[in-house]
């Protein structure tokens, strides 16, 4: 357990008993992620390669209690108390990814017994790494220890996506999920949405990442992210695929036959699977410069193909790149929230830091 989530773990043990008044049962942590290539991808079927972050994730403490057939949840991050039944649907409050999980996996112990959850994070929520996806991973992490039971890290994987699909709401694919359960922090994890096949992708020790907030928060469960699933949907059917991820980069032709729009999505998520395959060589050869070259051209097609970045996510990357960075893009589900740029481990400190210098709103989350 590294220094990180050793204090995570110990600031949520005493934040349960300083508020249930008793200590917690279990404790469990997971990760965010930051998305380094392969974006929207996921639910195409295609490939991804984010990367788990150090010490910025979510801390539960869990113990049974309280009236039969209730959660009482408490969370330093949204500074409440809430109360909610296991019987209960989602009601578009926080403790909802709670309850999901709850529901999912200990539905009759919690009848019989109830529940006490506390949560902290060290994420920032609406930044595009995965605040939601490590709440899932972490609370079912800890109720598969509070039950003595034990999934495989790909069950937590597919569960926790299918508690954000099902229960929250939220059209996803599977790559943060699996990015918090599977993956090794600081280490990237490529992954083949298709078969869930992966592979761990070390990243060079003399090149490191700087994660700028642009000041500008995202809400996935807003329309954007579900409309692009029901475009990149459309575009499969006028092309006659299942899905995207069926074409590749000598398909792109097929594109003009569709309206514009339909045909830029779909260019995005072809030339994007081909940018993580590209980037992929580019990590396993030390070739950094091409990386970025490709972080770049992502961005750029999240801008132009995609429209789900916004003016301040383009000027970060842009100031970035006049900088000296190899590469720069949006990172996450888009429409604002962060920037992940690559530069030299020796230049990335005072590059994160004259960014945020220059750009109002902007605020450095993490070098890695
Ligand atoms: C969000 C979703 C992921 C993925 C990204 C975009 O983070 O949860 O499944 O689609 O957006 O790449």
């Amino acid at each position: 357990m590294s220094g990180a989530t050793r204090e995570m773990t110990q600031r949520v043990s005493t934040a349960f008993e300083a508020h249930f008044g008793a200590p917690p049962e279990v404790t469990a942590t997971a990760p965010g992620r930051v998305n380094l290539l392969g974006e929207h991808t996921d639910y195409n079927g295609g490939y991804v390669l984010p990367m788990p972050l150090r010490g910025l994730g979510v801390a539960i403490a869990m113990g049974r209690g309280g009236a039969p057939g209730g959660i009482e949840a408490w969370s330093d991050t949204f500074h409440t108390a809430e109360t909610r039944a296991i019987t209960e649907g989602r009601e578009g409050r926080w403790s909802d990814y709670l309850l999901g999980c709850i529901r999912a996996e200990a539905a009759a112990e919690v009848a019989e017994q109830g529940l006490r959850v506390a949560l902290i994070t060290t994420l920032p929520m609406g930044a595009g790494l995965s605040s939601s996806a490590a709440l899932e991973v972490a609370c079912l992490r800890a109720l598969a220890a509070l039950y003595g039971r034990a999934p495989s890290p790909v069950e937590i994987a597919i569960r926790a996506r299918s508690v954000e699909n099902d229960f929250v709401g939220m059209p996803c694919g599977i790559m943060d999920q699996f990015a918090s359960s599977i993956g090794d922090p600081g280490n990237a994890l490529f992954l083949d949405t298709r078969n869930l096949d992966y592979q761990p992708a070390p990243v060079p020790a003399d090149h490191g990442f700087a994660i700028v907030h642009s000041g500008t928060s995202h809400q996935l469960t807003e329309d954007g992210y579900a409309t692009r699933v029901a475009e990149c949907a459309a575009a499969c059917e006028a092309l006659g695929v299942e899905m995207l991820s069926d074409l590749g980069p000598d398909d792109l032709g097929r594109l003009a036959a569709l309206p514009d729009l339909l045909g830029r999505r779909a260019r995005h998520v072809i030339t994007e699977n081909r940018r993580v395959l590209d980037g992929l060589e580019a990590l396993k050869a030390g070739d950094m410069v091409t990386f970025g070259r490709l972080m770049s051209e992502s961005h750029a097609s999240q801008r132009d193909d995609y429209d789900i970045t916004v003016p301040e996510t383009d000027a970060l990357v842009e100031a970035a790149l006049a900088a000296g960075a190899f590469g720069a893009r949006q990172t996450g589900g888009g429409f604002g929230g962060a920037v992940v740029i690559l530069a030299a481990k020796t230049a990335i400190e005072p590059l994160g830091a004259t960014l945020v210098e220059r750009q109002p709103g902007a605020r450095l989350l993490a070098i890695t």
